[in-house]
């Protein structure tokens, strides 16, 4: 793992404007805030980049055309939080509790998008404990999810 000082809101930004073409096909608006002064943090940039990227793929597939994504990063005393909220399926609370196991996919989730995988937040979860992070989740069904993570500064 090579751990180098991140610009995770540069990483952020380029992420975003790649993912703008996905966004656009769906018709699904993303409402990027980054706070005016985010530290730098040490970490592995491209495992961060694909935890980020990730987040924003789920919101924008798990989405209804329409609506929002808002997206942010933000600093928090002693350590950087980046959420992605979308308006879209959410994730049924009897299966919240295997959300980050591996190959889980939620039956709305299988309806929704057939060919998913269901690793991609078994290993956003792995990469940001591994960092000493937390994972940030809420969701309510129907309604829609926050995802996220926070990492210390340091
Ligand atoms: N933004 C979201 N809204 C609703 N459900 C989500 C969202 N993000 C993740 N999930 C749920 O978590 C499961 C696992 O996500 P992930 O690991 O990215 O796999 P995949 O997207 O390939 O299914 C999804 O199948 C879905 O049930
Ligand atoms: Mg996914």
């Amino acid at each position: 793992m090579i751990n180098r000082r991140l610009d995770v809101a540069q990483i952020l930004r380029d992420e975003v404007a790649l993912l703008k073409v996905v966004a656009d096909q769906r018709s699904v608006e993303m409402d990027l805030k980054i706070d005016k002064k985010v530290p730098l943090i040490t970490a592995d940039s491209e495992k961060i980049r694909q935890v980020m990227l990730n987040m924003i793929d789920n919101a924008i597939y798990y989405s209804n055309p329409h609506k929002k994504v808002i997206i942010s990063l933000k600093n928090s005393n002693g350590a950087i939080e980046f959420t992605v909220k979308d308006s879209g399926i959410g994730v049924p609370k009897s299966e919240q509790a295997n959300l980050f196991g591996k190959f889980f996919r939620g039956t709305n989730a299988r309806k929704k998008r057939p060919d998913g995988t269901g690793v991609g937040l078994f290993l956003a979860r792995k990469v940001i404990l591994s960092h000493d992070g937390e994972m940030i989740f809420e969701s309510e069904e129907g309604k829609g999810s926050t995802f996220g993570f926070k990492l210390p500064v340091r």
